[in-house]
């Protein structure tokens, strides 16, 4: 028999809410939300900004909040956690995992869904294969996805808010051996200059990242300046984005 750490998992990533849209049927807000399906688990990454955008934007791409095995939270602000409780209603036994600095009230507060919330502290193993980088601290801390596929690691931000380069790092570091296939999300770059944009640009191909898709707050420069020096490995996501390993090739 196969160890569950030898099975080739597959991977399926959904943008669910984000202030750009790819299909005309999606509705933009600011903020993020992605939905990660792997192997047998079903993960949602934050919650956007808008509950009533989350849950019309899930019906469209046929996501049921019943199907989610564990809600994770970047950090948070507003635009992350905004429908955390369009699904919590929906579904009250999923597992809620946020960095460890989320505040009591928050945590106290998933109580009246009968959610109990876990604190991520460092690096670690949710499922097999599948990481958090636990809390890093920032101006805001956060968390970071991190999952292995078998065509390299796929790295998840919410707003990179310790820093995608640094974020990038930590994700090699969990995986020294493995080859960076995507980073994906909100890299929180909007305030840089063009030449700083570039410069983390650089960084991202001296690390090896092979494919990039700068979303949500990584504003408008790094969304002309990433396609420019990725060509077609750069993904422009928006609401109804689907990306699956294959893509990644
Ligand atoms: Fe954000
Ligand atoms: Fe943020």
């Amino acid at each position: 028999m196969k160890k569950a750490a030898d099975v080739e998992r597959g991977l399926r990533i959904t943008i669910v809410c984000d202030n750009y849209t790819a299909r005309d049927d999606m509705e933009a807000a600011w903020g993020f939300s992605c939905l990660i399906e792997y192997g047998d688990k079903t993960i949602l990454f934050d919650t956007g900004s808008d509950g009533l955008v989350l849950s019309r934007n899930m019906a469209r791409l046929g996501i049921d909040p019943a199907d989610i095995d564990l809600l994770m939270i970047s950090h948070q602000h507003w635009d992350h956690t905004g429908g955390i409780y369009t699904i919590v209603d929906a579904n009250r036994t999923l597992e809620v995992l946020v960095p460890k600095s989320f505040s009591s009230r928050f945590i106290d507060d998933m109580k009246r869904y009968g959610i109990s919330v876990e604190p991520a502290d460092g690096p670690r193993e949710i499922y097999p294969g599948f990481f958090t980088t636990g809390e890093m601290d920032g101006r805001t801390p956060e968390q970071t996805a991190i999952m292995k596929t078998d065509v390299g690691v796929v790295v998840i931000t919410g707003c990179a808010h310790p820093g995608i380069v640094r974020i990038v790092e930590t994700a090699g570091s969990i995986f020294p051996e493995e080859k960076i296939a995507l980073v994906m999300g909100g890299f929180h770059i909007l305030d840089k200059t063009d030449e700083e944009i570039l410069e983390i640009i650089a960084r991202f191909k001296s690390m090896g990242v092979r494919f990039a898709a700068p979303s949500h707050c990584s504003g408008e420069r790094a969304r002309k300046l990433f396609p420019r020096e990725y060509g077609k490995r750069f993904i422009a996501l928006g609401a109804g984005t689907v990306i699956t390993k294959e893509k990644l090739k």
